[in-house]
This record gives C-alpha cells, structure tokens and sequence, in this order.
C-alpha cells in the first residue's frame, strides 16, 4: 500500500512544528524519517495515524484521498502505529492489552480472548517473536513489549506499520532483531515508516530517506550515503562523530561505593556485593547487557532504593540509608534511565521542571515561595545551551517532543555545581547534534574536577567517554578495565566471560 502526505501544516500556538510536509511512502518500501529532536517527526505521524489533525493538508492511500480523524480511521485504512511511548496497559495480559486496547475497530471489538490468544501465538511464530499470550506487559522487558505493539498493529492488518523511535530502548540485539522482523515485514509486503536517530539502523533497512529539520521537508538521502553526509544534512552543519578527549588526571575520591548489596522485596540481591570508585576527574562508565543490577545501583546511590547494605561515600562521608534529598545536597546530580517515571514533573512547566532540584534556595526562591523571575531567566539560559526547542518555557513539560524532554533533565542536572555526576542512558532518544554536545559536556564536567559515573548499553558512547569500564554482570562487577580493551574482549566480558584479560 502506498501512502502520501500532502503539504501536511500543524501549528501549536505560534510554533510551526510541519510546514507544508510532503512525503510519499511506496508500497512495500521501508522509509526512515531523519530529524533533529523537534523537528515535527512524531507530529507527523499522529497526524498520520489520526491522533492530531492537521490545519491544513491532504492524505490519500492508494492515491485515493483519505479522511483520518482517529486512530480507528487509520487502522480501518490499514495503517498502524508503534508509538515513541508505549501505549500498553501494565497490569494487563497481552492477550488483554490487544484486546481490550484504546483502539477498538469492528473487525478486533468482536475478538474474544480465547481467538485473539491464538492469534498472538500464530504471529509469535511467524517471527520468532516469543511473546506469551498469557504474560502480564509489566514483568515483561521492554523488547518484548514492543513486540507486543507490533503483534497489536498486525493484527489489525497493517499495511503500512509506523515505528516512531522503536530502537531507542532496546538492547543491541534486541535492536537487530527488530530490524531482521522489519525485513521481513517488508518482504512481504508490508510498507515502514521508520522513525530513528541511529544512523546505522538507517544505513541498514531503509529504502529511501526523508530529512526534516524545524518542521520542512530538506532533502532526501538513500542509505549509501554516509553517516557524516547524513549528520549534516539533519542537523545542518557538520557533527564530530568522534570526541577529542584528553588524559585524565584523576584526583580525590568523590564516590565510593563499598559492599554495597541491594535485594528487593523478597529479598532477592539485585546488586551484590560491590566495590567502585569514582576519582575527581575521571569517567567510569558501567557496561553491561541490560537487566543486570545497573538501574538497581544508579538508583542506590540516589537512595531511591529501599534495601541496601553496605557504604556510599560521597566525599568522604556516607549517605547511604539517608533521604533522596540528602543524596542531592552532597552532592549528586542525576540523569535517570526513565525520565517519564523519575527525571520530570509533566504537569509541571519546563521552567519549574528545569529548576526542580533548587527550587527551595536562593536566589530562586524560599520555602516553596518561588521568585519567578529569577526562575524563567534562568530557565530561559539553559534552554539556549542546551538548545531546547521550545515555545515558551511555562508551557508544560509534556508538550516537548521526547528528546527534548530528555535535554531538560540533561539541563537540570548538568548545571548544578555538584561533586559527582550519575547518569543512566544520558542520550538516549537524543540527535546527533544532541549527542555531541552532552558528550562535550560530560568530558567538561569531568576536566572540571567531577566524578562521572555512566551507566550505558551502548558501547559506542562508553567508548567515546569512558576512562575506565566496570563490567557489571549479574549484579556484580566482574572487572574493571581500561578503556584501550577491545570492543569484543568488552563484549566478552559483558556476556559473563570472566577470563578475558585486556
Ligand atoms: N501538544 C503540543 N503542544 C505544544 N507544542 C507541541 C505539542 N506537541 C508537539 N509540540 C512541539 O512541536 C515540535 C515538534 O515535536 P515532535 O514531537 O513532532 O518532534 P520530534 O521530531 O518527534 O522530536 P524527537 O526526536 O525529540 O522525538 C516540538 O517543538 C514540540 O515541542
Ligand atoms: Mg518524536
């Protein structure tokens, strides 16, 4: 099935987020839409899929023009959506969730559980998907839970499927797999709109390219190009795909962590046993497949963690056992792996998220009296360096588009003067424009005399920062190595290999 968009123009008060975008998506081609954080991706594509309508413009499928004013619209059309933020019910079975989804069409409302548990089963299979019918969404990995919105867009029989930001979670691995099942979809027929900030993923699957910067369609690539024509023409400028970094000089202890455990409720240890230090002025990155005790230990050392034993120094004194705020007055910024759960307020504006940390000092305010002034100017500061695209800063958070929510914690936390930075997944959902400058500014902070502590699946960004690499593993930290170790003894390592030595 073919897809067209036809000089597509949405306004959100006085910013343009599309501007006259056309677009047209050939049946059975994959397409990959590049565009720096707001560049109007997502926008786009809920109009696309009936969830915003636009002011003014043309859609038609087949060449036959279309009307598409809700989700249901789109998927009775054929045209199906995996969101940037996933839209499942987590105390629900996928069977539930498919089900009982938020869109109800004639052909699925009819559905009872028993047929649509057969027929998860029968996509499962066809793509090795693995996904148990019967699974509650919240105890399942992310990976898997994109595959469940996948298994949904399916079964409503999308022809054409949009994938918004799917990569940006998932492991490596997860990753290739859902770039061979878009393979495979594609071969079958199925049309992709794929929506990434990898470069690679695009290099890979994508047929043609579409490149759109504040809201315009600039140009479009195919996929021979290479990552650095592809960085310019997004961001519009060229981008250093490789950081200069100097040697480090590490000074004083600023974290360390001594035999810290953390079980969870039932008991069970998350994180055992564990020994690391961070030293003024060095990166220490922890590398490790996703799922073992990194979030538990980022979390502990922000006191986030109910049950822990052992020590975390911060600067000589322990904090450990104390409150959330008893972390950050030591001390400790922190970059949370989910900043929808723990890094922002939604309801609360960008200037008030931008400054959450201080709101209680001077010179922002006393108490909870803020001085608003003071609170917008600074708000207004960060957002220019940390290129926050942004109408105004008292709208709310929940209005930016995801990696500029993701800047604004960036913000937050990397303008305090603090001791030791923790930071989980820093960019991750960020452009490459993006990437580039909360590098830059990570290695700023260490030559600056801070300790960093970097929790990251991906290896390209452990690699570009780390000075030194602890290999978390089940829990533990297996080894800790310097960054010259290869990417595969690095991989080995991170697959429980003990024995590798670099
Ligand atoms: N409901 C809304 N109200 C006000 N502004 C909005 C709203 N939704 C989106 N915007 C703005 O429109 C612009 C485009 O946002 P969009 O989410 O489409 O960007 P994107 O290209 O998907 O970016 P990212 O790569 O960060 O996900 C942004 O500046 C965003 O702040
Ligand atoms: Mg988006």
């Amino acid at each position: 099935m073919s897809v067209e968009l036809r000089a597509i123009t949405k306004t959100f008060g006085a910013l343009v987020a599309n501007d006259a975008i056309s677009l047209r998506v050939e049946d059975g081609e994959i397409h990959a839409i590049l565009g720096e954080n707001g560049a109007g991706k997502s926008t786009l594509m809920n109009i696309l899929y009936g969830l915003l309508q636009p002011d003014s413009g043309e859609i038609s499928v087949d060449n036959k023009s279309v009307t598409i004013n809700a989700p249901s619209d789109a998927l009775a059309v054929g045209i199906g959506m995996v969101h940037q933020h996933f839209m499942l019910i987590p105390v629900f079975t996928v069977a539930e969730n498919i089900v009982l989804g938020h869109e109800k069409t004639k052909s699925l409302g009819t559905l009872d559980l028993s047929q649509a548990r057969a027929e998860i089963a029968r996509i499962s299979k066809e793509f090795n998907f693995d996904v148990d019918p019967d699974a509650v969404v919240e105890t399942l990995p992310v990976g898997i839970q994109q595959r469940v919105e996948v298994i949904r867009a399916l079964m409503y029989n999308a022809k054409v499927l949009i994938l918004d930001e799917p990569t940006a979670v998932l492991t490596p691995q997860e990753t290739d797999e859902l770039l061979t099942v878009m393979k495979r979809l594609k071969s079958q027929g199925t049309s992709i709109i794929f929506i990434t900030h990898k470069l690679r993923e695009v290099q890979a699957v994508a047929d043609r390219i579409t490149i759109i910067r504040r809201g315009k369609v600039v140009g479009t690539a195919l996929p021979s190009a290479t990552q650095e024509e592809l960085a310019t023409q997004m961001v519009g400028r060229p981008v250093v795909l490789a950081l200069n970094k100097k040697h480090p000089a590490p000074g004083r202890s600023l974290l360390a962590i001594k035999d810290l455990t953390v079980t969870d409720n039932r008991g069970v240890e998350l994180v055992k046993n564990i020994n690391l230090e961070v030293r003024a002025g060095e990166i220490v990155a922890v590398a490790g497949v996703q799922g073992n005790g990194q979030t538990e230990l980022a979390r502990a050392i922000l006191n986030l963690e109910p049950h822990c034993r052992g020590e975390i120094q911060i600067d000589g004194e322990n904090i450990l056992g104390r409150s959330v705020s008893d972390a950050i007055h030591s001390g400790v910024a922190f970059v949370p792996e989910s900043r929808e759960l723990d890094g922002l307020i939604s309801s609360f504006s960008i200037s008030e998220n931008l400054i959450l940390d201080v709101f209680d000092k001077e010179p922002y305010g006393k108490k909870l009296a803020m001085f608003p002034s003071v609170v917008r100017s600074e708000a207004e500061k960060r957002i220019q360096e940390f290129d926050i695209r942004t109408q105004s800063v008292t709208d709310p958070v929940s209005s930016l588009s995801g990696g500029n929510k993701q800047k604004v914690v960036l913000a937050r936390e990397l303008s305090r003067p603090v001791k030791v930075v923790v930071a989980s997944q820093p960019t991750r959902g960020l452009d490459v424009g993006s990437i580039e400058f909360v590098h830059e500014r990570m290695i700023a902070e260490r030559d600056a005399g801070r300790g960093v502590l970097l929790f990251s699946t991906e290896l390209d960004e452990v690699f570009a920062l780390a000075d030194r690499i602890a290999v978390m593993y089940k829990g533990e930290i297996i080894d800790i190595v310097p960054a010259t170790i290869s990417r595969s003894d690095l991989g080995l390592l991170m697959a429980g290999v003990k024995q590798v030595k670099a």
